[in-house]
């Protein structure tokens, strides 16, 4: 009987135990202590955080804390099973496990809870040269603006930076062709670029690179020559 009872008192603490490990952990009772505020257990602080040396509340590894500590956000890498873990990120999803910012979007070197715009043409914003390499190839990012190469020139059709070729010289599609000087002065002639019947009225001598000054001289001479020949 004695036996009994002490069998009935252990099996109680044993329970009773239990339910507390159960309230802590296995029903979701988080805790409200905030990142980098003393605890002493980790169900004390904050969801998706621990208490650190049972001294101070940390956000778990792949989480962040939000500038108020209140919350350990997802960021880019963090486990998922669906989109819910990482909705409180902003423009992200769970692809494959992990979250990731969505296509078109790509994370803020500050604050990788956080994915921002993918750049797509010059002058877009970005942070580091492979953002803007990624989408169009020769380009870099100068003062936190994408910019091509400096032989290179953006088309829009195909969104990369293309190697600029210059009068008479090799190319393959009319969009190969380009002077900067006059963006719409050449197109691509058998393989060769060549100025633009729109252009080549203000073209005397070819390839030359004439001073507005020498071309409207030469346009008289040629102009005076004419009128004394129909003279
Ligand atoms: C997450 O949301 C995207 C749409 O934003 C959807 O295409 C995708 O299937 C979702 N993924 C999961 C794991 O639910
Ligand atoms: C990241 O921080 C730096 C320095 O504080 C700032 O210049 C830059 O604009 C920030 N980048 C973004 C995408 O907010
Ligand atoms: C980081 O970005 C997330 C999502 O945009 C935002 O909720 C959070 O407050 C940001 N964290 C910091 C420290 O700015
Ligand atoms: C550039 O291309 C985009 C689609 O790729 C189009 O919407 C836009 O109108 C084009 N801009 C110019 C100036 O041609
Ligand atoms: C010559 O070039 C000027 C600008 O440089 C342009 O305004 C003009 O239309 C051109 N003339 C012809 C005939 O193409």
């Amino acid at each position: 009987m004695r036996f009994l009872a002490l069998v009935i008192v252990l099996f109680l603490q044993n329970a009773s135990s239990q339910t507390q490990d159960v309230s802590d952990y296995d029903l979701g009772s988080k805790g409200t202590i905030k990142i980098g505020d003393a605890c002493k257990r980790d169900w004390q602080c904050i969801e998706n955080a621990f208490c650190r040396a049972q001294q101070t509340c940390l956000c778990e590894t792949n989480y962040a804390p939000s500038t108020d500590r209140s919350k350990c956000h997802a960021i880019v890498g963090t486990n998922c099973r669906s989109n819910e873990t990482c909705a409180t990120m902003t423009n992200a999803e769970c692809v494959q496990g992990a979250c990731t910012c969505q296509r078109d979007f790509i994370p803020d070197i500050n604050n990788s809870s956080n994915c921002i715009t993918r750049p797509t043409k010059p002058g877009d914003s970005c942070q580091r040269s492979d953002e803007c390499a990624d989408t169009m190839f020769r380009a870099l990012c100068v003062n936190g603006i994408c910019k091509c190469l400096g032989d290179f020139h953006f088309v829009n059709d195909t969104g990369r930076c293309v190697e600029s070729r210059g009068i008479y010289q090799p190319c393959r599609h009319n969009h190969d062709c380009f002077d900067p000087q006059k963006p719409e002065s050449l197109y691509c002639n058998n393989n060769e670029c060549a100025y633009t019947a729109k252009y080549a009225g203000n073209v005397t001598i070819p390839g030359a690179n004439s001073s507005p000054s020498t071309a409207g001289l030469i346009g008289l001479l040629i102009f005076t020559s004419k009128s004394l020949y129909i003279l």
